[in-house]
């Protein structure tokens, strides 16, 4: 298949770029591009091994772009790789376009940059750039469905970063005639990475996900690319998480925290406070957890009310956190803390609507749950974590360290934490109380 563009294959490392240059992007050898215009031919390619020396590795890395949201490039591991390709998935109107459009206007702004859009306008993207109030003057917008014309496009302006807004609105004509929307879909996304690896220019991608859960969903894409972000929100929240599920330049499930607000996406800096948002008089029944979701500690409160029981069986009402380990938790205060709660309804929740899916609240909520039956409030600047056995016993909690840090970054003063769980030395003007059983977990929270 003819190509539309000339390419250059480099003679040292087999790698192929779209323009000539001096030196070779991939492997850093020089003068060494030869312009091959034939038709990829159908003999036998050679395979060409590249010694992994740091050198050639990391010529061929270069420095991560920032996104200009700080947030995002947390979850991209440091920042934008060049030559990798990124694919965002998520409902239609969560924001994808929104958060792109800041993406590369703040590239743009050091480094050239295309915003290909297939969904909207030209004046519809200026617009938009109006009202997030973002200077897109260095951002070159174009509106244009066809492939190979972005891809033309972005070789001739050297496009660090190219937008693609959204995969499903892109065509190939590379892909047979009549080709399905799959077919498309895998067509264009090779030939977006196939440019990506070669020319060194990062490129997003957009991927509408579907309800049906329909094949032209991103889903099909994923190993095809290095990194798959989602960006997930509680319906009816302004709250935007984005989600690495996928990245071969760092870590996964790592989030993203962002709000959505009248001039575009604003980074949350600091996420514990979503969740905590608390009365400032000490209420009974009221707990401040260090919970750890997606590779970061988060503060949340949780709230125990206990009632007298009116008719029938007592009720147990857990929002948030797992009911039948409510039930065993309430059975292990009874029995080692004294907390008799056999006639009493209990109704425990995790502030914020957010699911805690770790043992870390055990702890907390014991202790909620003798603040509310004794009417006693704890004290505000206390948090508490750890996990409880049925002997009683408090038990250690992964990344202990790390919780207490936040806690202290968040300005508590006292923690009650499992004694396996003790740092060598606590984070400055945080007072940690570690303890070995529930029994003592009660005093040490209670204890002025
Ligand atoms: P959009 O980025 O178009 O979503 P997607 O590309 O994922 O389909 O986001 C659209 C929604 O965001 C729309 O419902 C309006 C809202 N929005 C704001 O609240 N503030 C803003 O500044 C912008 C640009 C959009
Ligand atoms: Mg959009």
């Amino acid at each position: 298949m003819a190509r539309l563009n000339p390419v250059f294959v480099c003679g040292s490392c087999g790698g192929e770029t779209l323009k000539w240059q001096g030196q070779c992007p991939l492997c850093g050898a020089w003068n060494s591009l030869e312009e091959r215009r034939a038709p990829r031919s159908r003999a036998v390619p050679a395979a060409v091994a590249v010694n992994l020396s740091p050198g050639a590795a990391l010529a061929d890395a270069g420095v991560r772009l920032s996104s200009g949201q700080a947030e995002l490039d947390r979850v991209l591991g440091g920042g934008i790789v060049p030559g990798s390709v990124i694919l965002l998935g998520g409902d239609p109107g969560i924001g994808k376009s929104t958060l792109l459009l800041q993406v590369a206007a703040h590239v743009a702004a050091s480094r050239p940059a295309i915003y290909a859009s297939g969904e909207e306008s030209i004046a519809q993207v200026g617009l938009r750039a109006q009202r997030l109030g973002v200077a897109a003057e260095a951002l070159g917008v174009v509106a244009e469905t066809d492939c190979q014309a972005v891809l033309a496009l972005a070789a001739a302006r050297q496009a660090a970063l190219l937008v693609i807004d959204s995969i499903q609105t892109l065509q190939s004509g590379a892909a047979p005639a009549g080709a399905g929307a799959v077919t498309q879909l895998r067509e264009c996304t090779s030939e977006l990475v196939r440019y990506a690896k070669a020319g060194g220019a990062a490129v997003v991608i957009v991927g509408h996900v579907t309800k049906e859960g329909s094949i032209a969903g991103p889903k099909l894409l994923e190993h095809l690319v290095d990194t798959v972000l989602y960006f997930e929100s509680e319906a009816g929240s302004r709250y935007r998480i984005v989600r690495a599920t996928k990245n071969r330049f760092g870590a996964v499930n790592e989030l993203g925290f962002f709000a959505m607000t009248g001039s575009g996406l604003r980074e949350v800096k600091n996420p514990s406070a979503i969740f905590l948002a608390r009365p400032a008089q000490p209420a009974p029944g009221s707990i401040v957890t260090v919970t750890r979701e997606g590779g970061r500690p988060l503060l949340i409160e949780l709230q125990a009310l206990v009632d007298r029981m009116r008719f029938g069986a007592p009720r147990r009402v857990a929002q948030g956190l797992d009911a039948n380990r409510l039930a065993m938790l309430l059975a292990v205060v009874n029995r080692h803390a004294g907390l008799a709660l056999q006639e009493h309804d209990v109704f425990v929740n995790a502030v914020g609507g957010i699911q805690i899916c770790e043992t870390a609240w055990d702890l907390p909520v014991a202790l909620a749950l003798a603040s509310t039956l004794k009417g006693v409030p704890l004290p505000t600047q206390l948090v508490a974590f750890g996990e409880l056995g049925l002997t009683g016993e408090v038990r250690p909690v992964p990344y202990g360290d790390e919780r207490l840090r936040e806690a202290q970054a968040q300005g508590f003063a006292v923690a009650v934490i499992p004694r396996d769980n003790a740092p060598r030395r606590a984070p400055a003007g945080l007072s940690v109380r570690a303890v070995g059983t529930v029994a003592e977990a009660l005093e040490a929270a209670f204890a002025r």
